[in-house]
């Protein structure tokens, strides 16, 4: 969807808002907000699609009834407190992914802790090169630009983090006991709520900037999941039993993952470790990682300053950046 249609959603819809009780014809809000009449109609139309139960009567206009929750800037700006992430929101019903908008926004120069939210993606990005199911206002679809003054090669422990703070927010939320799956998944329960996908510009040794990208299943219910997905993804509301607040949701993670951010860009992972090891799910399993082509089988031993998995082989300690881990 175009900026400016977007734009038009989002004063057309504070203009209901606040005229409540009563209507408002096209010509006025048309004439209000400098817009054509035509578009006037065509934002009715698009935020009627999204589940805003606008009435419309002959000769009075439109009056807003009810108002789905959709992560617009001004809900997300009302309940945040942070200092620099989501301060610049850029917030689309529709977007192909968060994480390649905001890389051409970082391209072009965006500040740091700008986000890109989605109420739904159609091309959603997962790790190794697969897809990220991201259908309509059932999850956190989103991506940060961040532009820390690390080497590339610290840049992993970012997943860490954010996982760390994704965990820590579902557990605070609802009681349950979130755990962080290295190297990107959160776990509720033993399945995937939560991924995280970095995306990096960088040098040999300068990070330009790295895009961090958060998917959450929130509200998603059993029928909600593609079959193929069905028996390892779950939502915060499949294993809580309640609905979830995405904005409450959001706007808790920014908070806590800007504290972890601030605090790893000064100091590393190391005032963290504590912390993802409490939280990590793989630590003293026996697990086996895929990586390239190798398989290396051991126990789980530590998450290091870098990020790294450490994993104790019949051979040794191995030290791995990155790789598919099964618990066997
Ligand atoms: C994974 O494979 O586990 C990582 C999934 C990351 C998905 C998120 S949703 C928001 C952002 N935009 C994308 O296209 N992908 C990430």
């Amino acid at each position: 969807m175009k900026r400016s249609m977007q734009v038009a959603e989002e004063e057309v819809l504070a203009l209901l808002q606040k005229s409540k009780r009563t209507f408002l014809s096209t010509r006025e809000i048309s004439e209000r907000l400098g817009v054509h009449p035509y578009v006037v109609y065509q934002t009715v139309k698009e935020l009627r699609r999204w589940d805003f139960k606008i009435l419309s009567e002959r000769g009075k206009g439109y009056r807003l009834l009810e108002a789905p929750e959709l992560l617009l800037p001004v809900e997300i700006k009302r309940n945040l407190k942070t200092k620099i992430l989501g301060k610049n929101v850029l917030s689309y019903r529709t977007l192909g992914s968060t994480n390649q908008l905001g890389f051409r926004l970082a391209e072009s120069g965006v500040g740091e802790g700008t986000l890109v939210v989605a109420d739904e993606q159609t091309k959603g990005r997962g790790r190794m090169g697969r897809g990220w199911y991201s259908p309509p206002k059932l999850g956190l679809w989103m991506s940060l630009i961040l532009r820390p003054d690390i080497p590339p090669f610290k840049a992993p422990g970012l997943s860490i983090c954010a996982g760390l703070a994704l965990a820590q927010v579902i557990k605070a939320l609802t009681g349950m006991d979130a755990k962080i799956k290295w190297p990107n998944d959160c776990l509720l329960n033993g399945r995937k709520v939560g991924g995280i996908l970095l995306e990096l510009s960088a040098e040999l040794d300068r990070t330009n900037f790295v895009i961090a990208g958060i998917g959450v299943n929130v509200n998603h219910l059993p029928s909600d999941f593609p079959t193929k997905l069905s028996t390892h993804a779950t939502s915060i509301r499949m294993e809580w039993g309640k609905e979830v607040s995405r904005i409450k949701l959001l706007t808790l993670f920014l908070k806590k993952f800007e504290a972890i951010y601030l605090d790893f860009k000064k100091k590393g992972l190391t005032p963290q470790r504590q912390l993802i090891k409490r939280f990590s799910s793989l630590l003293g399993k026996k697990v086996t990682v895929k990586l390239g082509k190798e398989k290396i089988e051991g126990v789980a031993q530590d998450i290091d300053d870098n990020g790294s998995l450490v994993v104790r082989t019949r051979k040794g300690e191995r030290t791995l950046r990155g790789g598919e881990v099964t618990v066997v």
